[in-house]
């Protein structure tokens, strides 16, 4: 089996492991295929469907050795030399703005979560829909990328898309329909959205996937201490889940953030991203954007391999560039 291989071979029916009754449980709860299994993980299965604990722990591992069997996933100790020149041929997107990319190292990881925050006029809205555009434009994969939009604060404009796209130079209507968007209305539907992309990922070719923002909704509905912690333990699960799908459907996930003050902060700035340790822990990368007059600042605040350090970017009719000189 190959790791892009028929999809139908991934369906839970081909795990011998699994019994009918099981299996119908599975299927009424939404989970089709082994990826939906290790994307979900055991506490969730068990939550969703009424099944063991002990038996979903046991499934989810047997399902993602059989990724690791045609390849999706790596196999458990292989040499860094081997993840290294796995890791220079993996597909980055581009962001649109050079100094952006060389910030990130070559364009937005895939299999990674990319945060982006700021404050509001930032561009955090502006890089999403850039991304968009340029996901679609990558020579390997020609037109046949595309992008999922998780619209959470209703600040997806389908009219930014085609300027973005007539800009660089490719019919709008093309680039319209290689958006697949999602408006979420409310925490819960968000969740619901999230747990049911990986179906639309296999099934659209998608490469990216933008949630923006990732904690409007929550921020809203869960006020004041005593729902603190629930909120967080959501956010967390949430953010697991889309590390997984990022990393089993082999996409760049992109979400936003918003950021909070702190007046009691007497050094340094008082903005901190919102989301606490759970938020900082989860994101691969994290990029703090800031106002410079006509032209935003990108800092890389947190990165597994990137020194901290800033660029300039602009924020044009391309969606996103470079300042001018
Ligand atoms: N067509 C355009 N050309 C150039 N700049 C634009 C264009 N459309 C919007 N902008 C600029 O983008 C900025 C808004 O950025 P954006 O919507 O990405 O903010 P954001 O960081 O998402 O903020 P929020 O936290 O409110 O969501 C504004 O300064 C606006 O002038
Ligand atoms: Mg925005």
């Amino acid at each position: 089996m190959s790791e892009d291989g028929n999809e139908e071979l991934l369906d839970i029916d081909t795990m011998s492991e699994i019994g009918p009754a099981t299996k119908t449980s599975l299927r009424q709860a939404g989970f089709k295929t082994i990826k939906d299994i290790v994307i979900r993980g055991p506490t969730d299965i068990a939550e969703a469907t009424g099944i063991a604990m002990d038996k979903c722990t046991t499934m989810c591992n047997r399902a993602r050795e059989i990724l690791e069997e045609i390849g999706v996933f790596d196999k458990p100790f292989i040499t860094a030399n081997q993840i290294y020149e796995k890791r220079k041929s993996e597909y980055r997107i581009p962001t649109g703005s050079k100094n952006f990319d060389e910030l990130l190292g070559g364009g937005i990881e895939t299999r990674a979560i990319t945060e982006l925050y700021g404050e509001f006029g930032t561009g955090k809205t502006q890089i999403c829909h850039t991304l968009c555009v340029t996901v679609q434009q990558n020579e390997k994969h020609g037109n046949l990328s595309k992008a999922l939009y998780v619209d959470t604060e209703n600040t997806f404009r389908p009219e930014r898309i085609s300027d973005i796209a007539s800009a660089r130079k490719i019919d709008p209507s093309i680039a319209l329909e290689n958006v697949i968007v999602a408006k979420a209305y409310n925490f819960s539907h968000q969740e619901v959205i999230i747990q049911e992309s990986p179906g639309i990922i296999n099934l659209h070719n998608i490469k990216i996937m933008i949630v923006d923002s990732i904690v409007s909704h929550y921020r809203a509905e869960f006020i004041g201490r005593s729902v603190l912690a629930e909120r967080q333990q959501r956010i967390n699960r949430l953010l697991h889940i889309l590390l997984r799908i990022a990393e089993t459907c082999k996409i760049a996930v992109v979400i936003t953030n918003q950021i909070q003050s702190s007046p009691d902060a007497i050094f340094g700035d008082p903005n901190k991203p919102t989301g606490g340790n759970v938020m900082a822990h989860t994101s691969t990368y994290r990029l703090y954007l800031k106002k410079a007059g006509k032209n935003r600042i990108a800092r890389m605040v947190d990165s597994p391999y990137h020194s901290e350090r800033e660029i300039l970017f602009a924020l044009n009719d391309q969606g996103i560039g470079d300042p001018q000189k």
